[in-house]
């Protein structure tokens, strides 16, 4: 069977690093023409990749990336920032603020930029993840972010149709996200996250491209929200 990506051009905001580059890949692997985006790209075309710089609190920087890029099928976002648990008390609100600013907001003004350029029957691709719905102390940033990006994925499902919008959902998922830990820090974190799951083990970044894959080839889903998180929500 002729793979529906091939031939179609696809952007992905936060291409860059992990779950992007991992969606970057499966979609090339499907025939697709792929953009990679995000600040620490050199415009550029490697291995017949492009890639483009891109900025996602700056809409300046996302006008450019999409005129540069001309129309375009599908728009994956993925970027997302670093963000640290702490308890409302604790939190710095503006730094709270440039975590909105990037995954959120980010993800708006990029919606917004792309549409002039994003084919009518094509769709947008967003990432939540598992604490939108699954509640810890100390995750308030995330969880709150999270939930918006649900409920926005949902909104935009009705609001730009026939394009089609849909959410993926991660867990624990083994990307650079965490390379802010040591080694030894990141392996026991993820021994104890993965073994609290039914699949016992945290995820691989190529686990949860193959659902952005299936949101941009079924165009009979739309307002779904994927989640791919070894039964983290159970
Ligand atoms: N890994 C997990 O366990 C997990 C779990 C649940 C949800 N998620 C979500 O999945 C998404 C991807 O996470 P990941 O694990 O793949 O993290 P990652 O490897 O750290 O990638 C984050 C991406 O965000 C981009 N980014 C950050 N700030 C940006 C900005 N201002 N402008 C443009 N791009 C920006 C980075 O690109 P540049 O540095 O090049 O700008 C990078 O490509 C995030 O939304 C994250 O919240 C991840």
């Amino acid at each position: 069977m002729t793979s529906s990506l091939n031939g179609k051009t696809v952007i992905v905001i936060g291409g860059s690093s992990g779950i992007g580059a991992a969606v970057a890949l499966a979609a090339i692997a499907r025939g697709a023409q792929v953009v990679l985006a995000g600040r620490r790209l050199m415009p550029g075309i490697d291995n017949g990749v492009r890639s483009e710089p891109v900025d996602v609190t700056d809409s300046a920087s996302l006008q450019r990336l999409f005129e540069t890029v001309g129309h375009f099928d599908h728009l994956v976002y993925t970027s997302g920032p670093s963000v640290r648990a702490k308890t409302l008390i604790e939190t710095d609100l503006d730094e709270a603020q440039d975590n909105f600013n990037v995954k959120l907001w980010g993800a708006l003004r990029a919606i917004q930029q792309a549409l002039p350029f994003l084919h009518e029957h094509g769709s947008i691709i967003l990432t939540s993840g598992q604490l939108g719905r699954k509640l810890a102390a100390g995750q308030f940033i995330k969880t709150v972010i999270n939930a918006a990006t649900e409920a926005l994925g949902k909104q935009l499902a009705k609001e730009l149709a026939p394009r089609r919008v849909n959410v993926i959902s991660p867990g624990v998922i083994d990307t650079p996200a965490y390379a802010g830990l040591c080694e030894e820090q990141r392996l026991a974190m993820f021994a104890k996250a993965g073994g609290a799951l039914p699949v016992g083990r945290v995820g691989q970044a190529e686990e949860v491209a193959v659902g952005y894959v299936l949101a941009m080839e079924n165009g009979f889903m739309t307002g779904a929200v994927i989640d791919i998180d070894g039964g983290g929500q159970l």
